[in-house]
């Protein structure tokens, strides 16, 4: 084990060519921060069957390529929400980017807009959104975790709406925190000077700790959990669209629908809220199929390669978004690591659809994959 106290690099001012793909930033990262930080930064729930899951998934879907097809004016553009994006990868909502570089939120905002990227905000970000905001020049969602206090979250609604946000992301998946094993085990806790900067004000409200002889289900946590009926009330209030995050079930999906989300985000938390969960890529075609392409579908967790991105968008999805590898980026070389992580995932998409004869994103289809079990089509 590395002593917790040695000096640690800092980020590279210059990507070594050596790094040639997402996972390459991972052992750079590591090396620069702090191991509680770690623990928390690339942590999974308990045993992290799922956030290995999500990517081992990706992997059992093979490609069939298809020769000789006309690329000709061919591009990996989409369009959501109004916005047309030059390829579907955005950033996925990460909480506390300043435990993995002293610019935080702000480089990551940069990186973002240096690819023309989209970024989602968390709420548990150490920029304000209105500091985001100022130094984004690309589109910018805000993820949204309900406050138990109402006035304060629509509050929070009206800020990201002042500072231009494009969409509005509810993660819905996560009332309570989950088993956070590794953390605990290497104690975790936010150091000083890293804190919530959108929920300044708030009183604190610490993840669920039971004591012995009571119950979960007792907790403020809990008693706090938002509803269906909360998700109507933030519809009725917000004025931009509204995306639920965090589901992985055909029924959720056609609730979400009736309860008037305009986009729904095919999520696991990245295997950090509930373990041994399905991995979302296996999730997805059912969701899809509830969705029938009546709004927006994003999917997260376990995109490591452009390939991925390929399967996802072959399997339903219109775009997705990535978390761990812009953040080992972003500790590994700043604003710089996370647009060169969206480069590679961008190149890599268009390699792919090049390859399987794909010269937009609505000629990808499931043609182009065998799933597991199953034998290639003619
Ligand atoms: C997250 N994620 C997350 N999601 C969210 O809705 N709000 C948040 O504040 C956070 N915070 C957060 C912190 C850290 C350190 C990680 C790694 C992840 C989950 C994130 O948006 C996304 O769902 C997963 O990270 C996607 O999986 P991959 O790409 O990390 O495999
Ligand atoms: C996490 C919370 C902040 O995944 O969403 O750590």
């Amino acid at each position: 084990m590395r002593d917790a106290d040695a000096p640690r690099p800092p980020p590279l001012a210059r990507i070594p060519p050596q790094v040639a793909c997402v996972d390459d930033y991972l052992p750079l990262a590591r090396e620069r921060i702090d191991p509680a930080a770690w623990a928390y930064l690339d942590g999974a729930a308990a045993d992290g069957h799922t956030a290995r899951d999500n990517a081992a998934a990706f992997a059992r879907i093979r490609l069939r390529n298809r020769v000789l097809a006309d690329l000709s004016g061919g591009h990996a553009r989409v369009t959501l929400f109004g916005d047309t994006y030059d390829f579907p990868v955005l950033l996925a909502p990460v909480a506390h980017q300043k435990l993995a570089h002293p610019d935080g939120e702000l480089a990551t905002a940069l990186g973002a807009s240096a690819m023309r990227a989209g970024m989602v905000a968390s709420t548990e970000s150490n920029a304000t959104i209105e500091e985001i905001a100022r130094v984004s020049r690309s589109p910018l969602w805000f993820q949204l975790y309900l406050q138990r206090d109402r006035g304060f979250t629509l509050e929070l609604v009206r800020r990201a709406e002042a500072a231009g946000c494009r969409a509005l992301v509810l993660t819905v998946d996560a009332p309570v925190n989950g088993v956070r094993n590794g953390e605990q085990r290497a104690g975790f806790v936010l150091p000083p000077g890293i804190e919530a900067a959108n929920l300044r004000g708030l009183a604190p409200f610490a993840p669920a700790v039971v004591a012995p002889g009571q119950s979960l289900f007792d907790s403020p946590q809990v008693a706090a959990a938002p509803g269906w009926r909360d998700v109507e009330w933030l519809r009725a209030h917000a004025m931009l669209p509204l995306l639920l995050k965090g589901i992985t079930r055909a029924d959720d999906a056609q609730r979400a629908l009736d309860a008037g989300a305009d986009g729904i985000v095919v999520s696991n938390h990245g295997g950090r809220v509930l373990d041994t969960q399905v991995a979302t890529i296996d999730a997805l075609p059912a969701v899809a199929e509830a969705v029938q392409g009546r709004v927006p579908l994003l999917l997260d967790g376990g995109i490591r390669r452009g390939s991925d991105a390929f399967k996802a968008i072959a399997l339903g999805a219109d775009a997705v978004l990535v978390g761990r590898p812009c953040l080992h980026a972003l500790a590994a070389a700043g604003a710089s690591g996370v647009a060169h992580v969206l480069h590679l995932l961008r190149v890599e998409l268009e390699m792919t659809m090049a390859l399987c004869g794909c010269r937009t994103l609505a000629d990808i289809d499931r043609s182009s994959l065998v799933l597991p079990g199953a034998q290639p089509s003619p």
